[in-house]
């Protein structure tokens, strides 16, 4: 039986299998994305040729440290596949993400990709989404306000901390983890979530993943959305 850590290690390097030389590539955010990166980086280092354009700061240090050709969203306003995690995915491919803060710069890069595999072991593969709190990016600016806002949205909503001090995203915004009981539809509340002011992104990620690759006890397992 493999650990959840051998799973994002396997479907890390199973999602390597989607790049081809000379692809514009988005790099994910977090510890599963990782080693894709890792993944991305030894090939690199063989002569494999790639441009890329990060969703984190940390994601595009750990780039630049294994010499991974970086681009510009100016130099190339579509990329050709973006390969990240989620917290939790749906029989629909809709995700929450956002547990490790990128969720806006991923949701960016996810939007100018053809295509979007999604990597994760097995526990983040759930019927319905809403056992893990929805990560939503607000501006520092009035945040009691659209912090109030979100909470009339029946959820239990905690502005996120990080050593004693609220968390700050590579945008310099907030982050609010709003505990909903289960979220039945995701795109009524994406839409409310969005007309609050002071909102800028939430971790919901609709009609974006086209592949999941997801862990399993006898290993990585791939999915096709047979919505393209
Ligand atoms: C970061 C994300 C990550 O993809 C998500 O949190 C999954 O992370 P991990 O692979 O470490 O479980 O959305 O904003």
């Amino acid at each position: 039986v493999l650990t959840q850590e051998e799973q994002k290690k396997m479907v890390g390097e199973k999602a390597l299998e989607f790049v081809r030389d000379g692809m514009a590539i988005g790099l994910g955010t977090g510890s599963t994305a990782r080693y894709f990166i890792e993944g991305l980086g030894r090939m690199v280092q063989e002569g494999f040729c790639c441009t890329t354009i990060a969703t984190s700061v940390a994601s595009e240090n750990l780039a630049e440290s294994y010499g991974i050709p970086k681009t510009t969203f100016t130099e190339t306003p579509q990329l050709d596949l973006v390969v990240d995690g989620a917290d939790e995915i749906d029989t629909e491919f809709t995700l929450i993400k956002g547990g490790g803060g990128a969720l806006l710069r991923e949701k960016i890069v996810a939007s100018i990709s053809k295509h979007m595999v999604v990597i994760a072991d097995s526990s983040k593969y759930v019927p319905v989404l809403g056992s893990f709190p929805l990560p939503i990016e607000i501006v520092q600016y009035g945040w009691e306000a659209s912090f109030a806002a979100i909470q009339q949205l029946s959820c239990i909503p905690i502005l996120r901390q990080r050593e004693g001090k609220p968390y700050l995203t590579d945008n310099g915004n907030f982050i609010v983890d709003a505990k909903f009981s289960a979220i039945h539809d995701p795109q009524t509340l994406e839409s409310a979530l969005r007309h609050i002011p002071g909102v800028v992104e939430c971790g919901l990620f609709i009609g974006f993943a086209d592949t999941v690759i997801l862990g399993s006890p006898d290993g990585p397992k791939v999915l096709s959305s047979n919505r393209k």
